[in-house]
């Protein structure tokens, strides 16, 4: 299909609530997530919502064996997950590093519930159940909030761990986004 612009921060749509997706298996549906697999591949990232590119309904994929966004991070199962319901199993949260495909070039501190259950459904409307920690939590409750229209900046404590990629990590290697 085709490698869709990503929209960045400050775009209105980017802090909307995401519609519902009302009929799953329509090629409009296939047609959306090829998009936005071919999109996120083409960034490396290792995850994304549909209204990063322009479509507001409740719709993320994420998933990577290795991702040089993110070296140190657990391979995630490639998920394609549709109108989720998130349900922290710990009141505990953990710090971690996070960037944002709608904000390039940027990474941030972000405290993230460690254990979390999510339901919802993939493209052909099959349940989807899992019990999640570590990154494969962090990146879930990341693209999930992008269907609130919250983006990762609003969820951070402390803003001295807010910063450029190269200014923070100088000297790494880091993949320009
Ligand atoms: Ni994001």
């Amino acid at each position: 299909m085709a490698i869709k612009p990503v929209l960045k921060m400050g775009e209105p749509l980017l802090l909307r609530q995401a519609d519902k997706v009302e009929q799953f298996d329509t090629p409009e549906l296939h047609a959306l997530i090829e998009d936005m697999q071919d999109t996120m591949a083409h960034l490396n990232g290792a995850g994304l919502a549909a209204p990063q590119i322009g479509v507001s309904l409740q719709v993320v994929i994420f998933g990577f064996e290795k991702n040089q966004r993110y070296p140190d991070a657990d391979e995630v199962p490639f998920t394609v997950l549709i109108n989720p319901r998130l349900t922290p199993l710990s009141e505990e949260k953990e710090d971690g590093w996070e960037g944002c495909l709608s904000i390039p070039g940027m990474r941030g501190v972000v405290p993230r519930h460690t254990q979390l259950h999510y339901q919802g459904f993939d493209q052909y409307g099959t349940a989807i159940d899992r019990t999640v920690n570590g990154f494969h939590a962090r990146v879930a409750q990341h693209e999930c909030d992008h269907l609130q229209g919250i983006l990762y900046p609003m969820r951070i404590n402390d803003f001295r761990l807010f910063g450029f990629t190269d200014a923070l990590f100088p000297g790494q290697a880091v993949v320009d986004d």
